[in-house]
């Protein structure tokens, strides 16, 4: 593997196209970003009583996420201690235990040893039960959203969050909140997992070109933006970078504006009369984003576009592709009618056979596939757009960059894939903390 310092360089404006491909970088991602970063689980919606439980992927390990007896919520890895096999073969659903098939090991809904056939008569009562707990993973829930990490060392879910968390309280955070509607859809796309990841943290460059046609389809008032006809830098919106490594780009005054016709109606109402109270709760600027529609990516591999109300995970299986999981995020305490169109308006538009999901699947594949060319592969990749015009808002936390159309929070999220990379203890990656230092001179 090149050293991270010739794989990405210019404060993120350049990457080596191998991150894309190598098998090495890949495995390396594994160690050091996907053992070490909380990942998106589920959402506590999803699995609201005891028994209840979903299996899902972190990075490449195959995970249990559960409801517990107390009402916590508790993780482990699905492979049984005894020769390897997974215990749980089911998406989801509920149970008192998990039987695996091949010898008979019974685990609790926590991933504890609790019973093995022949116990007595062929392990002579000799068998440290205790010793065999499924593999525990660290969880914590932000807001009802659920997360898992390997690293005993990690901060808390809070401070990975930094300052993104403050701004996905203006819909996270709510009065009543927010759920997840699952289970998740999934499909397979052949492409590498930052491919996605970046494409939801800050391109609003490609919407007006390569959604041109479905954005007519849709019919939503954001269908002005195709052809990139209507964008202002300085009116259109917002793109925020924070050093955690997350970001979102947001359209003012778009949330519900990908919707057409009924939906719009209905769910701008929503938002209009739902307004006074997110001021009076967060403030007039935490207003702002929640009447906003977002791209958006929580690093490194949940992404979601508030607004349009699509949640997912980009699931990596090797260096070349993906299983996509999505979701459909809605207010708790928005009427039934409303949250089922949301979610019908989402499988259309961003499910796995969505309109405008399935003008990306052809961009995520190719951008990835074309570097399995040797010679291509030996180039470079570049997001200079805006490079230079982010700028510290006393009022918001992280970098901000004017418009929505800008590749300051792609840049942000390879600056922080060079420092997971780089193998940086904790103590030494960057935060929002130390950004909001500088702001205050200190
Ligand atoms: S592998 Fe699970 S009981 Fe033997
Ligand atoms: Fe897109």
């Amino acid at each position: 593997m090149k050293p991270v310092n010739k794989l990405i360089q210019q404060d993120g404006a350049i990457q080596d196209r191998a991150i894309f491909w190598d098998e090495d970088i890949y495995q390396k991602e594994m160690e050091e970003i996907f053992a070490r970063c909380w990942l998106f689980l589920t959402h506590e919606s999803i699995i609201p009583d005891e028994g209840d439980y979903q299996s899902t992927m972190m990075g490449e390990d195959s995970v249990v996420v559960a409801r517990q007896k107390d009402g916590s919520i508790k993780a482990f890895v699905n492979s049984c201690t005894h020769r390897g096999n997974a215990v749980c073969f089911s998406d989801g659903g509920n149970a008192k235990s998990f039987t695996c098939p091949y010898h008979g090991w019974v685990f609790g809904m926590d991933g504890n040893l609790v019973d093995v056939p022949l116990e007595k008569q062929a392990y002579h009562n000799e068998i440290d039960k205790d010793a065999l707990h499924l593999k525990k993973i660290r969880v914590e829930s932000y807001k009802g959203f659920v997360f898992g990490t390997f690293d005993d060392e990690a901060p808390s879910l809070k401070d990975y969050l930094g300052g993104m968390a403050w701004y996905m309280d203006s819909f996270m955070d709510v009065p009543g909140g927010c759920e997840l509607i699952g289970p998740p859809m999934k499909s397979i796309l052949d492409c590498n997992w930052k491919n996605p990841t970046e494409n939801f943290i800050g391109d609003g460059y490609h919407v007006g070109w390569a959604h041109a046609s479905a954005l007519e389809i849709a019919g939503g008032p954001l269908a002005i933006a195709k052809g990139n006809a209507v964008y202002d830098a300085e009116t259109s919106g917002l793109q925020v970078t924070v050093p955690e490594g997350h970001g979102f780009g947001v359209i003012w005054e778009g949330a519900a504006a990908l919707h057409g016709g009924p939906v719009f109606e209905a769910y701008q109402k929503w938002l209009d009369d739902r307004s006074p109270l997110i001021r009076e709760k967060m403030g007039e600027h935490r207003e702002k984003f929640y009447r906003g529609h977002w791209d958006a990516a929580i690093f490194p591999n949940c992404s979601f576009l508030y607004g349009t109300n699509t949640f997912k995970m980009w699931q990596p299986r090797g260096p070349h592709s993906i299983e996509v999981l999505t979701w459909t995020l809605v207010e708790k305490e928005m009427p039934d009618q409303l949250k089922q169109m949301i979610h019908t308006d989402n499988m259309l538009t961003f499910g796995t056979a969505g309109i405008l999901e399935s003008d990306d699947g052809e961009n995520m594949e190719q951008c990835t596939q074309t570097n399995r060319g040797y010679s291509t592969r030996q180039g470079t990749l570049y997001l200079g757009m805006g490079k230079g015009h982010e700028y510290l808002d006393p009022e918001l936390p992280g970098l901000v960059s004017k418009g929505w159309v800008n590749e300051a929070p792609q840049r942000g999220m390879y600056r922080r894939w060079a420092e997971f990379m780089e193998g940086k203890p904790w103590s030494e990656l960057s935060t929002t903390a130390q950004l909001e230092q500088k702001k205050v001179g200190g």
